[in-house]
């Protein structure tokens, strides 16, 4: 990819764990304690990709697809199997303390912080672990704090707090020490729409002003489309789309156009028209009274659409949104058909327990 310097190179990174087969009911798990059937997962499966600097990168795919394990080895908190990756010049498992440095994380299913300390006792100590120096460590709280409502945190030790509460806590703390590059994993898990809205502002006021990279993964699509540019999309442990938001709404599978018309007809008089004349193509009336008409791309391309629109309609208005992230997105989701995102599994072979 050319352009910005990459900030992250991932180089046939892969990742297998050794999980020890589970048998049913009460007897099996007492057999699985003697003679051990494992199988390896290949949960990340030989991925190479490159982040530019500055950009704004969700990783996407279905359950399982390996996002957490990537960004596991990305933030050095995993070594890989094979294969390597370098994040700001560094390979994060190797350096974790210079990779601390330049990094900062949010794991929605784990907590960085310290559980029995409250929140303003981590950060002094996120502080000096960082070296923070005390400008940038008032303007950062100053600002976090204040969109966050960190105060209202008040001394509660962390594992006392809602996720919700956590969850603000966690973000603030990544952003803290300006990071290079941000490992969002589910971060608005538990968030209201007006903390949602926080972080959105919030991440790409980092990125704006101090040229943060992101690296988000969500379930949450507002937050895909609010604060991302670029897409990576993972399946089964592979790479099968990286390239703007853009591109990969270009991938989807249905279009759909809405029009505005002043034919006297009523309206299932104009949807029965529709779909017999674009056999395969599904109409309907939207709540503005308008009729849309939603088709497969491998059927009908958009100019076959309007041209039937326009000879048998007589249009008033005609307009054709850009498809659907949501649509495009639940296909990744779901995986393409098939074992749905299951990472590659194969057997290990017989291991006997007893050597720890
Ligand atoms: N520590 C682990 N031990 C064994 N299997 C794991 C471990 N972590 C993840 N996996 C497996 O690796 C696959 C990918 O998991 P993960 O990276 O969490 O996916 P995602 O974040 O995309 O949902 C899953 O099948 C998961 O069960
Ligand atoms: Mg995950």
């Amino acid at each position: 990819m050319s352009g910005p310097d990459p900030v992250i190179i991932a180089e046939s990174l892969t990742k297998e764990f050794r999980v020890a087969e589970r048998r049913p009911g009460l007897l099996g798990s007492l057999a699985t304690l003697f003679t051990r059937e494992h199988r390896l997962v290949r949960a990340v499966d030989g991925v190479s990709f490159q982040i530019p600097a500055g950009s704004r990168t969700a990783y996407i795919g279905a359950n399982g697809a390996g996002k957490s394990t990537t960004i596991k080895m990305l933030t050095g908190i995993m070594t890989p199997t094979s294969g390597r990756c370098l994040v700001a010049g560094v390979e994060p498992y190797r350096e974790r303390q210079r990779n601390a440095r330049s990094i900062g994380v949010v794991f929605g299913q784990r907590s960085q912080l310290w559980w029995d300390l409250s929140v303003p006792d981590s950060f002094r100590i996120l502080r000096r672990i960082y070296d923070i120096p005390e400008p940038v460590y008032r303007r950062n709280l100053a600002l976090y704090g204040d969109l966050l409502d960190i105060d209202a945190l008040g001394t509660t030790p962390v594992r006392q707090l809602s996720l919700g509460q956590r969850m603000r806590a966690e973000i603030a703390a990544s952003l803290l020490h300006d990071p290079a590059v941000v490992f969002w994993d589910e971060p608005t898990i538990g968030l209201d729409m007006v903390l949602k809205e926080a972080v959105r502002v919030l991440v790409n006021r980092a990125n704006r002003e101090l040229g943060t990279t992101v690296v988000l993964t969500s379930h949450d699509i507002g937050d895909i489309a609010a604060i991302c540019d670029t897409a990576l999309v993972v399946d089964r442990g592979r790479v099968v789309h990286q390239g703007t938001l853009h591109d990969l709404l270009r991938t989807a599978d249905r279009r759909s156009v809405t029009f505005d018309h002043r034919d006297p007809l009523p309206v299932s008089a104009v949807l029965e028209r529709i779909e017999r004349g674009l056999p395969g193509a599904r109409a309907g009336e939207d709540e503005g009274g308008r009729v849309r008409v939603e088709y497969p791309v491998e059927l009908f391309t958009s100019r076959q659409v309007l041209a039937f629109l326009l000879e048998h309609f007589d249009l008033t208005d005609c307009y054709a949104p850009e498809p659907d992230l949501e649509d495009v997105l639940r296909r990744v989701y779901e995986g393409a058909g098939d074992a749905g995102g299951s990472p590659h599994v194969r057997p290990a072979g017989r291991a006997e327990s007893g050597a720890a």
